[in-house]
């Protein structure tokens, strides 16, 4: 199976260790795991890779992960070309305390990932959440794969299960 590259920006880890039980999914060896923080030095780290899984949780009101940040501001300036890539997404969030802004650094990946050219797959029914708000939602849909962890932690296997199947077709 082509490789594919998991790049996630992640605090207290919840990120982290969804990016490693996405790694469980796919064949040994499939995926390169890149922490935001530590193993990202710049755009050609992704472009090498024709299948992502980007991962960011929201923090702030509505904000990408800490590690985001400034590759997202050296995004706007070096507008590396992710034609042809195809990007799925996936973040923590919290839907009680931050229903307001449930999720929403996918969103912001989401446009930024999109104007870079990159097709964007992996969408998923907000029908399971409970939430007031969030930029993560387009045309009725969450961009990407939202995990709680702090309210509904029982439901994340079965989630990162069922995205994986509807991704399968599309990384192959
Ligand atoms: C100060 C603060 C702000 C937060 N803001 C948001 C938010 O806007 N939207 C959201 O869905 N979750 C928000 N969260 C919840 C985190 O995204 C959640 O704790 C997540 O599991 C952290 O994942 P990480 O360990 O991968 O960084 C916030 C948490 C804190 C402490």
């Amino acid at each position: 199976m082509t490789k594919i590259g998991i790049f996630y920006g992640s605090t207290a880890g919840v990120t982290e260790e969804i990016a490693e039980k996405l790694v469980e999914y796919f064949d040994e060896g499939v995926c390169d795991l890149y922490n935001m923080e530590e193993d990202f030095d710049d755009f050609e780290d992704m472009l090498q890779y024709d299948y992502l899984l980007l991962g960011s949780s929201t923090w702030g009101s509505g904000e990408v992960q800490n590690d985001w940040r400034d590759p997202l501001v050296d995004m706007e300036d070096e507008k590396p070309d992710f034609t042809g890539k195809k990007i799925a997404l996936f973040g923590a969030g919290d839907c009680n305390c931050h229903g307001e802004n449930f999720v929403s650094a996918l969103g912001i990946l989401y446009d930024y990932f999109k104007e870079a050219g990159a097709t964007v797959v992996g969408e998923v029914p907000t029908d399971d959440y409970t939430f007031s708000k969030s930029h993560a939602v387009r045309d009725g849909k969450f961009v990407g794969l939202p995990i709680d962890e702090i309210n509904e932690s029982e439901k994340t296997d079965e989630r990162i299960e069922a995205w994986i199947e509807t991704l399968r077709p599309q990384f192959a």
